[in-house]
C-alpha cells in the first residue's frame, strides 16, 4: 500500500492532532519549512505570462525530489530529510510515485481530457523533478499503448520518474460501463499521452462495480481507478450512494473489497473518496477511512463536508487532521476550499496530509497548479495572469475542447466539434473572466460563443493588458449554496448493517 513510514511526532498519534490546527502555533512535524514557507510574503508584482515553458527549473536547482536521491540508503526512508525546502515529500501511491501529491478532483462536466491536459501541462511543466515535462508512459517503448497488457504499463518507479500530480476523469456509473454504454465509455477517454489513466467509478453494488473494474482494468481502460463515495446530490443519496453509502460499513467494505480484487492482477491502485459522512450526527469518514486502509485501497482522500453541508460554509480541516491521525502512515488526501497554493500549504500544515485534492479553485484557473507545484517544493512563483494572457489559455481550451469532441464524437464533421466545444466551454467563461473588469457585454459575447471567430472576435474587443485584478480574481467559484436535509432511502439511518439495506439501494 505504502512504502513510507510512520513520520515521528504528534500528528500520527490516534487522537492525537497536529500542532497547527487552528488556534494552535506549532508547526506540523511533517513540514519542516512551512512555517517559514506561509509566512513568505508573495512577490509583488509577480504577474507573468501563464505559460508551462516558461516555469522550468533553473540549471542549478537542486532537487531533494531527484528520483537519485530517493535511492540513497541515507534517505530511503525519510525523503523529507533530504535537504530543501518542499512541503511534502513524495508520495507512494499503489505503484505509483507521486512526485506532486497534487490530484485533480474528478468534475462531472468539467474534468474531461481538455481541462485535465490544461491543468496536468500547468503541474508537470513546474515540477521539481527531473526529467520529462509531462507524465508520460515510462514502459510504453514502440508499442501502441493500447496493445500492452496493463501491468507492463504500470509501474512508476523512482527510477522511471515517478508521477508529478494525477488528474481524475469525470465519473462514471459502474451500471453503464458494464453495459457498455456509449456516451460512459467516451467518458473515460484519455489522450494518448495522460498517465496514470485515472477513472471514477461510482456504484451501491459490490459486484457490479467490482465488474466495472475488472473492465476498465482488463480490457486496459484505466491505470487507477477512484471510488465515488462524496456525491451529496439527492438523485444520488436517495439510492443510497454517494456520501451516505460509507454509514452502512458492510456494505462500503464490500464494495472497496471487490473493486480492489478486480483491480490486483491488473497492479492498478484503488482509492476511496468520501466526506465526512451524512451529516454531523452519522459521521462515518473514520470508519471509512480505517475500511478503506484494511481492504487494500492505496489511500482515501476525505472532502471535509458532509453530505448535510453540501458545499456550504468552510471545509472541515480538523475531520482531515483527526483521519490523518487516526490512519497512521496511510495516505490521506486532503480536499476541500483550495482556492490558492497558500490554501494547499495550510491544509497540509493543520493536516499532515499526505497530498491534496483540489476542483473547484481550477476551475478557470488551470494555472493554479502550476502555483501549487511550487508551493509544495517551497518556491514562490505564483501566475497572476493578466487578461492577455487569460484569454490566451481561454482560447487554447477551446482548441483542445474541440479536438477531444472531434476524436470522440465528430470524426467526420470537424465544424460540429467546434460548436460542441464551444457549448462545453461557456461554462468556463465565468470562471475565467472572474475579477477582471471586461463589461457585461463583453461577458455575455464570450459567454455566448457558438464559433472561434466570434470567441475572436469578442476577444479583439478587450483590453489585453488589463491588469491582474489580484484578490478579485482569485476565491470561491463553482458550486456553493446552502446546507440542505439529505435525501436517503427509508430506514437508512436505523442501522449500520448491510443486511438492514433497503432493496432499493441494492440496485445500485
Ligand atoms: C462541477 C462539479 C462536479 C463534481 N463532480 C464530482 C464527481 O463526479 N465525483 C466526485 O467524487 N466529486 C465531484 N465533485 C466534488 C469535487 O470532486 C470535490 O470533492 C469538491 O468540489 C470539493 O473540493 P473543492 O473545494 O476543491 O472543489 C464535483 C464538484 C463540482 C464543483
Amino acid at each position: 500500500m505504502t512504502d513510507r513510514e510512520p513520520t515521528a511526532g504528534p500528528g500520527n498519534l490516534p487522537g492525537d492532532l497536529p500542532g497547527d490546527l487552528p488556534g494552535n502555533t506549532a508547526p506540523c512535524p511533517r513540514n519542516r519549512e512551512g512555517a517559514q514557507l506561509s509566512a513568505a510574503p508573495r512577490p509583488t508584482g509577480s504577474r507573468s505570462v501563464p505559460d508551462p515553458a516558461a516555469f522550468r527549473e533553473p540549471a542549478a536547482f537542486h532537487d531533494p525530489y531527484d528520483p537519485a536521491a530517493l535511492h540513497d540508503p541515507r534517505t530511503q526512508h525519510d525523503p523529507a530529510a533530504l535537504h530543501g525546502p518542499h512541503v511534502l515529500p513524495p508520495l507512494q501511491l499503489g505503484p505509483y510515485l507521486l512526485t506532486v501529491p497534487v490530484v485533480l478532483a474528478p468534475m462531472a462536466g468539467v474534468t474531461n481530457p481538455a481541462f485535465r491536459r490544461l491543468c496536468r501541462e500547468y503541474l508537470t511543466s513546474t515540477s521539481p523533478s527531473t526529467g520529462s515535462a509531462d507524465n508520460s508512459p515510462p514502459h510504453v517503448g514502440s508499442f501502441p499503448r493500447e496493445q500492452q497488457p496493463s501491468p507492463l504499463r504500470g509501474k512508476n518507479t523512482p527510477g522511471a520518474g515517478g508521477i508529478r500530480g494525477i488528474f481524475v476523469s469525470e465519473m462514471v456509473t459502474a451500471r453503464a460501463l458494464i453495459e457498455r454504454n456509449a456516451e460512459s465509455l467516451r467518458l473515460i477517454a484519455h489522450d494518448p499521452d495522460e498517465y496514470p489513466r485515472s477513472v471514477q467509478v461510482y456504484g451501491t453494488d459490490p459486484r457490479v462495480v467490482s465488474e466495472a473494474v475488472h473492465l476498465l482494468v482488463h480490457e486496459g481502460l484505466a491505470d487507477h481507478i477512484d471510488l465515488n463515495f462524496g456525491c451529496p446530490v439527492p438523485k444520488v443519496t436517495r439510492r443510497g450512494g454517494g456520501a451516505v453509502l460509507p454509514w452502512k460499513t458492510g456494505l462500503f467494505a464490500a464494495i472497496v473489497r471487490g473493486a480492489v480484487r478486480a483491480a490486483g492482477p491488473g497492479g492498478v491502485p484503488v482509492t476511496v473518496k468520501i466526506r465526512k459522512g451524512i451529516d454531523e450526527d452519522h459521521l462515518s469518514y473514520l470508519s471509512a477511512g480505517r475500511i478503506a486502509r484494511d481492504e487494500g485501497a492505496a489511500a482515501v482522500a476525505l472532502h471535509g463536508r458532509t453530505a448535510a453541508d453540501h458545499y456550504s460554509g468552510t471545509a472541515d480541516r480538523t475531520s482531515i487532521a483527526h483521519l490523518k491521525a487516526d490512519l497512521g502512515s496511510f495516505p490521506v488526501l486532503g480536499n476541500g476550499d483550495i482556492w490558492s497554493a497558500q490554501d494547499a500549504l495550510d491544509m497540509v500544515r493543520q493536516t499532515g496530509c499526505d497530498g491534496v485534492v483540489v476542483g473547484r479553485g481550477g476551475l478557470g484557473r488551470p494555472w493554479i497548479f502550476a502555483d501549487l507545484a511550487a508551493a509544495l517544493a517551497g518556491r514562490d512563483q505564483r501566475y497572476e495572469p493578466n487578461l492577455g494572457e487569460v484569454l490566451a489559455v481561454m482560447r487554447r481550451h477551446l482548441e483542445l475542447l474541440r479536438d477531444h469532441f472531434g476524436a470522440t464524437l465528430d470524426r467526420a464533421d470537424p465544424a460540429g466539434a467546434q460548436t460542441r466545444a464551444c457549448r462545453d466551454f461557456r461554462k468556463h467563461v465565468p470562471w475565467y473572466l472572474k475579477g477582471y473588469e471586461v463589461g457585461r457585454e463583453a461577458r455575455c459575447a464570450l459567454a455566448l460563443v457558438d464559433s472561434f471567430d466570434a470567441f475572436d472576435a469578442a476577444a479583439a474587443r478587450l483590453d489585453r493588458d488589463r491588469p491582474h485584478p489580484g484578490a478579485a480574481a482569485c476565491g470561491p467559484r463553482g458550486r456553493g449554496g446552502s446546507a440542505r436535509p439529505v435525501s436517503l432511502p427509508d430506514g437508512w439511518l436505523l442501522s449500520q448493517d448491510v443486511e438492514d439495506l433497503c432493496p432499493v439501494a441494492r440496485r445500485g
